[in-house]
């Protein structure tokens, strides 16, 4: 193996090869057959123009322990490589915060009959039109299941390092994978937060053993139940969009399936960085559960809005891909996490996918586009839009590609 001098060296020596300089030979482990090439090629040339932070990035890469591990080390500023830039944090001036009310939909009127059905979805429809964000209440997933997996996920993040190690992986196709920053090398600068991967997108299960002891069970059945929600949201958002019960479903919108389990540590200086930048889903619907602490926002007209904590409560929102499908009838709103001095914090999303390997084509929904409301963006195959969230910073807006 070569020292970090050499791989620097070979790095700016030959920028022309970068990009087999950097994946082939494995200096930094990537999935290509999950990247697109002139992505990789931005990368590894972004990466070569400043050798320094390159070094930074890697050694906390190698380090295999996560921002936990820099905590751990006792921290009490932020490494170079976590300080968002001036211009970044300029920006913030320009957008405000809010304290707007932010939508709750109580769903235990779902079964009681058409009147109280038909205003949830009524309700569901306008969150996800105007908001793209809401929480729902008496969604049928019991507490004890919820704490168990913010518990179970905590006691993961906080295992010694020698026993997360084997789990840390930035290799995609992996079913459990653990690491820090998804976007480490892509991005400008990287976050506050680790996260373990259960990733059911092309194998749509797990078998219990192949996950951490720790959070075995807590996995096992919060996933569980979190897809059945997920299937009863999808016949709710088919209802609001005015299509048949099924028709989500039937598009096999719930079927692959990402499960994230985010720790995010207390921060020494969480003014100068995040703990998830902004982004928006690249998902037909997220499911999240978040614990007590807050730091997610929402952006809506340019102000930053608290998603706050409601125990018991889970926050579902609109990805990318229900806005396409729904031909921008509904919206995938950005949002992002603070960091934060309090800490952890712990939180779980679970982002349906639809189906990733083709020929599966996903496109606005017929019945949806007409003369007056033309098809507002082109067909697509999941893989290939989950391709270019992979080989970006999460902050690169992907919807714009597809736009007719
Ligand atoms: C995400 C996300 C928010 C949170 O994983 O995409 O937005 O609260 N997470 O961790
Ligand atoms: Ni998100």
């Amino acid at each position: 193996m070569l020292g970090c001098n050499e791989e620097v060296y070979i790095l700016e020596a030959r920028i022309g090869t970068i990009k087999e300089i950097l994946f082939e030979k494995s200096l930094i482990c990537f999935d290509l057959e999950r990247m697109d090439n002139s992505s990789a090629k931005d990368i590894a040339n972004h990466l070569a123009a400043d050798g320094d932070r390159f070094k930074e990035l890697k050694a906390f890469d190698d380090s295999k322990a996560g921002v936990k591990g820099l905590v751990d080390a006792g921290a009490k500023s932020l490494p170079k490589i976590f300080i968002r830039p001036p211009e970044e944090l300029l920006e913030e001036l320009n957008l405000g915060r809010s304290q707007a009310e932010f939508p709750v939909i109580d769903l235990s009127g779902i079964q009681s009959g058409h009147d109280q059905r038909k205003s949830v979805v009524d309700t569901l429809r306008r969150a996800s039109e105007e908001w793209g964000f809401f929480q729902v209440a008496n969604h049928g997933i019991p507490a004890k299941l919820l704490n168990g997996i913010v518990h179970g996920t905590c006691k993961f993040h906080e295992l010694d390092a020698e026993l997360k190690e084997k789990y840390y992986s930035r290799d995609l196709s992996r079913i459990v994978r653990y690491s820090s920053n998804i976007d480490l090398y892509q991005s400008n600068v990287a976050t506050w937060r680790d996260t373990l991967t259960i990733n059911l997108m092309t194998t749509y299960q797990v078998e219990p053993d192949e996950l951490p002891e720790v959070c075995k069970n807590a996995v096992m059945d919060y996933m569980d139940h979190v897809t059945k929600l997920g299937e009863t949201l999808f016949e709710l958002l088919s209802e609001a969009l005015g299509l048949k019960l099924d028709d989500l479903n039937a598009m096999e919108c719930a079927k692959a399936r990402n499960f994230v389990l985010h720790y995010y540590p207390a921060c020494p200086e969480p003014d100068k960085t995040l703990g998830t930048r902004r982004h928006t889903d690249p998902s037909f619907l997220t499911i999240l559960l978040q614990d007590q602490i807050g730091g997610l926002q929402v952006l809506r007209d340019n102000l930053w809005i608290d998603v706050p904590p409601v125990p018991g409560s889970l926050v579902v929102n609109i990805g990318d891909l229900l806005q396409i499908v729904s031909n921008d009838k509904f919206k995938s709103a950005e949002h992002r996490v603070l960091a934060n001095r309090i800490g952890p914090r712990i939180s779980i999303a679970c982002f349906f996918s639809g189906v990733i390997a083709p020929p599966k084509i996903y496109s606005p929904i017929k019945e949806l586009v007409s003369e007056e409301c033309p098809a507002l963006y082109k067909e697509f195959q999941v893989g290939e839009y989950l391709k270019s969230f992979y080989s970006n910073s999460l902050d690169k807006s992907r919807l714009q590609k597809l736009k007719i």
